[in-house]
């Protein structure tokens, strides 16, 4: 199907290897999983991320099930998260909350390089605390994850859009900057000048651009509060050492967002460049009708992470086999399948055979398969008590006892 993909052996270990990374800075961070269904009610999006933005006019896959009841497939998990923290009174236990998921999304785009109809993210939110320290932390979180992965060349982008005090006034502005420039724009952006003029400012239309690069800035109509909130971020992130660019523009495609937004972008991307994006969500609990719980968040684009990683990182799958069993002759079977059992018991990656061969043969299997190591386990083996275990990289064989081979090998690994 168009804008969907079947992601198969030979890549599913990198994508597994950059969700292990993820869970273990995310677990580092004190953030726990939680597990939402792909199906939600449309409403739920409609009234979070927006019923005027591009997502829920035009990108939605939804449908009517058999009671007429309207479901969508979820475009973005912010507003499944936030549902169900009100849903189950997470409230009640008071603090922080720190949730993460990673999952497919579904958004009805036209497919190009980095942009899917299926896609996948790795989100992660935290609920209950609008302190400037906790933007400042997770983005912190953000840079240690990409250094990890091996990704180095990429833009933090870096913007505030107030809240609903400073919007409205901000909005005011804004409406009367495009009351002289609407009509030279497209008919969506004319449209939106006066339903929801903030969506203007992300229009891709390249005719749009150079009006829209002229349009007043949020940041410079930010009220005291919301001011003091960017400057401390700014000022955090300058004392971790993590570098930012302004970026004026930056509003984002979902309404729910207040005071902090960010994206980052690597030039290896091509047109769809942005591969995570968030903010700052401080109404979103009380639009959903929950209680007041200021949020922050972020969803990075597992696909577009992945060809950034692809392209110019080292990062190699954890999938290697470390030991092929290659044993001759029928007595050889009971002993070898008892050796494989026993390394697999031990942690180790084991392939065996399931029919007597010879030894050349199987020790091409191994090398084709990618084997660190192949045991051998012949008649003579047998009768000394000690098999042969070949290094498949340099070639050389050295007998070790049975019991004595996973400790051998687990150490030749480590060495490297
Ligand atoms: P978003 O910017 O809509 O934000 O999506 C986040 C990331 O998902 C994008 O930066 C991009 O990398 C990836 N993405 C979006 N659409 C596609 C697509 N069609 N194909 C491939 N990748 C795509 C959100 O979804 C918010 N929920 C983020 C957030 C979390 N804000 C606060 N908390």
């Amino acid at each position: 199907m168009k804008g969907t993909r079947d992601l198969l052996p030979a890549e599913t270990g990198l994508w597994q290897r950059v969700e292990d990374e993820a869970r273990r800075i995310l677990g580092a961070y004190n953030f726990r999983e939680i597990r939402t269904p792909i199906l939600e009610q449309t409403a739920l999006f409609a009234r979070s991320v927006g019923a005027d933005t591009d997502i829920v006019t035009k990108e939605m896959y939804t449908f009517e099930d058999r009671t007429s009841e309207s479901l969508t497939l979820r475009p973005e998990a912010t507003a499944s998260v936030v549902r169900a923290y009100i849903e189950h009174n997470l409230f009640n236990e008071g603090g922080i909350h720190k949730l993460y998921y990673i999952g497919p999304m579904f958004r009805r785009e036209r497919p190009q390089k980095g942009r899917y109809r299926q896609f996948y993210q790795i989100g992660a939110e935290v609920l209950g605390s609008d302190h400037p320290t906790i933007d400042a932390e997770f983005l912190e979180m953000l840079v240690l994850f990409l250094g990890r992965l091996g990704l180095r060349e990429y833009n933090l982008l870096l913007n505030s859009v107030g809240c609903p005090k400073c919007r409205a006034e901000y909005l005011k502005v804004l409406r009367q900057a495009l009351d002289k420039v609407k009509d030279k724009m497209c008919g969506d952006c004319q449209r939106r000048a006066a339903t929801n003029p903030l969506r203007v400012l992300d229009c891709k239309v390249e005719t749009d651009q150079p009006i829209i690069e002229s349009l007043p800035h949020t940041l410079d109509h930010l009220c005291p509060e919301c001011r003091q909130h960017f400057d401390r971020v700014t000022g955090e992130l300058q004392q971790r050492g993590i570098p930012y660019q302004i970026a004026p523009r930056l509003v984002r495609g979902l309404d729910y967002y207040t005071r902090t937004t960010f994206e980052m972008t690597s030039n290896v991307l091509g047109a769809q460049n942005a591969f995570l994006g968030g903010g700052r969500y401080d109404g979103l609990s009380e639009m959903l009708g929950g209680p007041p719980t200021p949020g922050f968040g972020v969803a990075i684009g597992e696909d577009r992470l992945i060809l950034a990683v692809e392209q110019t990182a080292s990062l190699k799958p954890d999938d290697r086999l470390d030991i092929y069993v290659a044993w001759m002759g029928e007595g050889a079977l009971h002993p070898a399948s008892q050796l494989a059992r026993e390394l697999r018991r031990d942690g180790l990656s084991v392939e065996i055979g399931y029919e007597p061969m010879k030894l050349k043969k199987s020790l091409g299997i191994a090398s084709r398969l990618g084997a660190r190591f192949t045991v051998i386990i012949g008649e003579g083996e047998l009768t000394a008590g000690r098999f042969q275990v070949k290094d498949m990289s340099t070639g050389q064989q050295e007998e070790i006892e049975p019991a004595r081979v996973a400790a051998v090998v687990k150490e030749k690994l480590q060495k490297g």
